[in-house]
């Protein structure tokens, strides 16, 4: 494991800490000698999470509780984070919505929106001036397979994934000359909370949420993109050359099958 306190320095926040991904990142990260800010709603997870890092790791880790849609959440989180600098950003928080758009409750929708775009948005942009500054950082973009192409019955998720990718990517290139690592990483279906928040079942080659954490961690400083997993490699690659038409009605009919969206 490489030593990221001296890659980076400083602390990695990281949104969406209290379960799946989020936490592995963040275990990954004290792992590897780096100050962790922990980041999502619920209080007591990140507190027992913290707990148990700082006895497992020669670090120190911060539970900031916070609802990422909430108005003014950067000034909420800033007052709690003065004095530190935050070297490793990693964008995590999110959570599915599954069904017939028209039918899908309307907060729920604006809520993904704000929580997968509007957040990163805000975070990055508040904190890649700090990094720029001091010429190192690095910052994850927790997309999705699923932001490779739009798919019918998770229309503003799958919206939301490509916003992650897309803008990773991009600020993998504009950032290069300022030596800030950025990566997109995109998932296909791990086993975390995830699919009960969606009240899904997890497939059975579902990945682990650290081995996802593993291909992160690999491919960071190395390219702009990764996709965890060979099965969600073809699926992404083969999807580009489908024409549009044809990717939604293949789309279309498995979510419809597989989810029941727009029975009735
Ligand atoms: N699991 C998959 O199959 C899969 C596949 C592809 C991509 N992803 C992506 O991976 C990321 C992590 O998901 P996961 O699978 O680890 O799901 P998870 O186990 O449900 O974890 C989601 C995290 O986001 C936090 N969160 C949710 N709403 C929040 C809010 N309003 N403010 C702050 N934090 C909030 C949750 O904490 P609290 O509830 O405590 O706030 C939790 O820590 C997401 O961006 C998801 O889109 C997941």
């Amino acid at each position: 494991m490489r030593n990221l306190q001296e890659k980076y320095s400083g602390w990695a926040l990281v949104t969406g800490a209290s379960a799946g991904i989020g936490e592995a990142f963040a275990r990954y990260i004290a792992a590897a000698g780096m100050n962790v800010i922990l980041v999502a709603r619920r209080k007591e997870r990140l507190e027992k999470l913290a707990e148990e890092i700082e006895a497992e790791n020669n670090v120190q880790a911060l539970p900031v509780p916070l609802d990422l849609t909430g108005d003014g959440f950067l000034e909420k989180l800033t007052q709690k984070i003065v004095g530190k600098e935050v070297g490793m950003l990693v964008n995590n928080a999110g959570f599915g919505s599954v069904g017939l758009y028209a039918r899908n409750d309307a907060q729920r929708e604006v809520d993904m929106v704000k929580l997968h775009c509007l957040a990163p948005t805000i975070l990055t942009h508040h904190f890649i001036r700090q990094m720029m500054v001091r010429k190192k950082g690095a910052i994850i973009f927790v997309g999705s397979i699923v932001g490779y192409q739009p798919v019918p019955y998770i229309s503003t998720y799958s919206a939301t994934k490509a916003f992650n990718m897309f803008l990773g990517k991009s600020l993998w290139y504009e950032l290069h000359k300022y030596h800030i690592d950025v990566l997109a990483l995109a998932p296909g279906g791990t086993k975390t909370e995830f699919q009960q928040v969606t009240h899904q079942s997890a497939s059975s080659i579902a990945a682990s949420p650290q081995a996802v954490v593993g291909s992160a961690m690999k491919a960071l400083g190395k390219k702009p993109a990764v996709v965890h997993g060979i099965h969600n490699k073809i699926w992404a690659f083969a999807g580009r050359f489908l024409p549009v038409r044809m990717s939604l009605s293949l789309h279309g009919r498995f979510m419809r099958a597989t989810t029941k969206s727009d029975a009735g």
